[in-house]
């Protein structure tokens, strides 16, 4: 009944108007009329004052058009899905996951479930959003589970790519998508951003934008939907030192954490401790990833959520990419349970290496040491007029992947040589054949006085409109239980003027 009424209030009131509402409207698609629209650009202005520019980080924006070759180095293209079933009757589309985690909280919260059904049911509900299709068809037919409102059986689920697919220019032979998140396009303008920042780290980018998911089935209202403005910021850093210049000034602030000790305990709450505790006892990762999650906490309130709704939770083991080292979601209570409003993630190098590996562009930093010292290093000559005059117009682009060669491979090739054997050497798939003279490998002791490092990047990554609708169910309010006098009590720094 709240959430009717309140719905009510803002559609007669527009703060948001399905879209394209005389033709019918596209689910997962809403406009913001004028009170959403100005509370809207409130609620981010507030985020841009509140981390762009208090923080100094440095803003970019960039296309929502992207070529396909970003997104296949990110993954996207081939691993940005979710698992769907149909409707075999009558073609309905489902997410299979949420079918699965619907069915399996029915259980949970049935009181004739037996204690080691429900044991199971609640382990299974941990792992779901990890199943790929053969285990959540596994868990449709050990339930019996069949489609929402009709009741007939489903297809066997089937990975289906969330993005929105176009092309690029009047030929229409250049494929594109629009992106699924706005981290890609700071990730590809990493070199000149560090080198704007003086080549130091850390330093963190951000960008407001739009992305877009194709959704399955975006029934949630406002909070899952098909277009959407993200708020993300990268803080790049060194992988050896993820302290926080500022750690201290956020060290006391104490919002709700629910780590996986708690979520894997018997009482499965959430507990207030202070982020530096947090970062002491271990429970967040490191300062920089407690850093933010600090002030994320601090800018809910300010936007005028309840410090009671805000939850941070920690990601299961499974339940994070391979590669993160820890991740936390802030989580806002709202009608529909606990919503994900923003993520916290440290991506590690993921990210900058597949982009270097792809682009060929070497997205590194220099770790300057203390003082300079003695190491041994890896040198690799290549007699450039001999490689000329074999390999003619190719003979930069072979001297160049000599140079670059990774430590194993040039010691190999150096063992190889020092034998009196020519070696085969491939670069982009062109092979050439390196003799005794043309290359000198060799190992020497040298003062040096840093080393290049892939940076790690800790990234918060904000749903502005998943936010701003959390913040009009905390402000939403009806005087004298008077369903016809409904107030919202916003926020001075995002109320509508
Ligand atoms: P979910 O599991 O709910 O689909 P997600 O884990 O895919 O979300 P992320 O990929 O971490 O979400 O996206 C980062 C942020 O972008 C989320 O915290 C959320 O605020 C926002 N977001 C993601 N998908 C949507 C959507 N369909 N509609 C609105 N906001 C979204
Ligand atoms: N950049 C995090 C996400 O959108 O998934």
């Amino acid at each position: 009944a709240f959430l009717t009424a309140m719905l009510n209030v803002m559609e007669r009131r527009l703060f948001f108007i399905p879209s394209f509402k005389i033709y019918g409207g596209v689910a997962g698609l809403y406009d913001y009329g004028p009170p959403g629209c100005s509370i809207k650009q409130n609620l981010t202005q507030t985020w841009r004052n509140h981390f762009i520019l208090e923080e100094s980080m440095l803003e970019v924006e960039c296309p929502a058009v992207t070529p396909e070759i970003v997104l296949k180095a990110s993954g996207h293209v081939d691993r940005f899905v979710d698992f769907m079933v149909t409707d075999v009757k009558n073609g309905d589309c489902h997410r299979a996951d949420h079918l699965v985690e619907g069915h399996l909280e029915t259980l949970i919260d049935d009181p004739k479930t037996s204690p080691a059904d429900l044991s199971e049911a609640r382990d299974l509900l941990a792992r779901v959003g990890e199943m790929g299709a053969k285990e959540l068809e596994e868990m449709i037919t050990k339930y019996g589970i069949k489609a929402p409102e009709t009741g007939h059986d489903l297809s066997p689920p089937f990975p289906f790519n969330l993005m929105f697919k176009t092309s690029i220019g009047p030929r229409g032979d250049m494929t594109g998508f629009l992106r699924p998140e706005t981290a890609q396009g700071i990730f590809v303008n990493f070199r000149d951003l560090l080198f704007y920042n003086g080549s130091r780290l850390p330093f963190a980018a951000a960008q407001i934008g739009n992305s877009y998911r194709n959704e399955i089935a975006p029934r949630a209202g406002l909070l899952r939907v098909r277009e959407f403005t993200q708020a993300e910021i990268e803080h790049f850093c060194n992988p050896n030192d993820k302290s926080h210049p500022k750690f201290s000034t956020i060290a006391d602030v104490a919002p709700l954490l629910y780590s996986q000790e708690l979520q894997l305990s018997e009482e499965k709450k959430a507990q207030r401790m202070s982020v530096g505790e947090a970062v002491g006892k271990g429970i967040i990762a490191n300062e920089t990833l407690a850093y933010f999650i600090g002030r994320t906490y601090l800018f809910c309130l300010k936007i005028g959520l309840n410090a009671d709704r805000v939850r941070f939770r920690q990601h299961l083991k499974h339940e994070m990419a391979h590669y993160a080292e820890d991740c936390w979601d802030c989580e806002v209570d709202c009608s529909y349970g606990w919503v994900e409003c923003a993520g916290l993630a440290d991506r590690s190098a993921y990210d900058l290496t597949a982009h270097t590996n792809m682009s060929k562009v070497p997205l590194l930093a220099f770790d300057r040491y203390p003082e300079p010292r003695m190491e041994e290093v890896l040198t690799i000559i290549p007699d450039k007029r001999e490689l000329g005059k074999l390999f003619k117009r190719e003979a930069n682009t072979v001297a160049c992947a000599l140079e670059n060669m990774e430590e194993d491979a040039a010691m190999a090739m150096k063992a190889k040589l020092e034998g009196n054997e020519a070696v085969e050497f491939t670069v982009e798939g062109n092979t050439y054949s390196i003799a005794p003279g043309m290359v000198v490998v060799k190992k020497e002791m040298k003062k040096v006085s840093g080393k290049n490092i892939v940076p790690a990047v800790i990234e918060p990554s904000f749903g502005i409109g998943r936010l701003l609708y959390c913040v009009f169910e905390h402000s939403y309010y009806v005087r004298d239980g008077d369903d016809n006098r409904a107030c919202f009590s916003f926020s001075p720094v995002i109320a509508p003027i």
